[in-house]
């Protein structure tokens, strides 16, 4: 059974792509290893206490650890606008004890890693041995922070440049991950499909705030669900078409802070360090969700 290690910032999108993960934990399609946390969507710690409520209301356990607290140059921005006060929309998590020995996660023989944050665990920790799957960046498209950059990319550029540096990874950047988006209506289908899980009863509270932050930003009562369709991709779950890259960021604190670049025609003379997700196919990605969704809920049927 393929071992998997999440990475990630647990704000909303993160706790989608966490239930999405335990659904197939629990159903025995993977081993969810562990969970680690970086802080960029809200601080390390708790993304860590929201990563545990998911899972709890889940019905899954397994371990979480709180990772590097700051970025690696750069002092620590959250985004309580984007995710809420907490990082779960309107939901207040119950505060829980943690455990911040993240590195032994690390350590754990993993076949995949799907980094969903800023890349600051990623780079502290060095050359990663598992296949590595990482939300990230905007290539020859609009960033979502600034004009030219990506979140993650722009929380932690210099630890997005490091990572590069030692590592290649299949890369989902926003060109493909702000097309898979849930509304209203699907969502209602996914709260369907889940039935008696816990976690449906708090997808409501939690989607609203990102309903809310889409259209007070011009995209409509919806919501970009990045990191959800990052986990299908890390796991071969839809059609995607990739190509080879070499990935280059803009490690500073200027205008272009976070500026991802991907050299296609090797320019550069340097070798590829990414396969970029170019295309993925939403619909499948959708069936996907929903087919999770009604065998993990048919699992709180007795
Ligand atoms: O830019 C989108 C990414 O930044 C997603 O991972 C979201 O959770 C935020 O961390
Ligand atoms: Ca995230």
């Amino acid at each position: 059974m393929v071992r998997i290690l999440l990475d990630c910032d647990t704000g909303i999108d993160d706790a989608l792509a966490l239930m999405y993960l335990a659904g197939l934990h629990r159903l025995g399609e993977i081993e969810l290893v562990g969970v680690t946390t970086t802080a960029g969507n809200t601080s390390a710690t708790q993304a860590a206490i929201n990563s545990h409520f998911v899972l709890a209301a889940c019905g899954v356990t397994v371990p979480v650890a709180v990772g590097e607290n700051m970025p690696m140059m750069l002092d620590l921005v959250t985004t309580p606008e984007t995710h809420g006060i907490y990082g779960l929309g309107y939901l207040i998590p119950e505060p829980c004890d943690v455990d911040f020995h993240w590195m032994r996660l690390w350590e754990e023989d993993v076949d995949k890693l799907i980094v969903t944050g800023p890349a600051t665990n990623a780079a502290a920790w060095g050359r990663i041995n598992a296949d590595v799957t990482l939300m990230g960046g905007a290539y020859n498209y609009p960033g979502n922070t600034t004009p030219t950059a990506e979140w993650n990319s722009w929380v932690d550029p210099h630890a997005a440049k490091s990572f590069f540096q030692f590592n290649s990874a299949t890369v989902c950047s926003l060109g493909v991950t702000e097309r898979f988006t849930l509304d209203p209506g699907s969502l209602a289908e996914v709260i369907s499909a889940l039935g008696p899980a816990p976690i449906a009863t708090f997808l409501p509270e939690m989607l609203r705030f990102y309903f809310e932050f889409h259209q007070a930003h011009g995209e409509g009562y919806l919501a970009q669900i990045h990191d959800l369709i990052t986990c299908m991709v890390a796991l071969g779950k839809v059609p995607v078409i990739t190509r080879p890259a070499t990935i280059d960021v803009e490690a500073s604190t200027g205008w272009l802070r976070g500026t991802t670049v991907a050299d296609l025609k090797n320019h550069w003379h340097r070798p590829p360090n990414a396969q970029l997700v170019t295309d993925v196919d939403i619909p499948a990605a959708h069936r996907e969700l929903l087919r999770v969704c009604e065998l993990f809920g048919a699992t709180f049927r007795y």
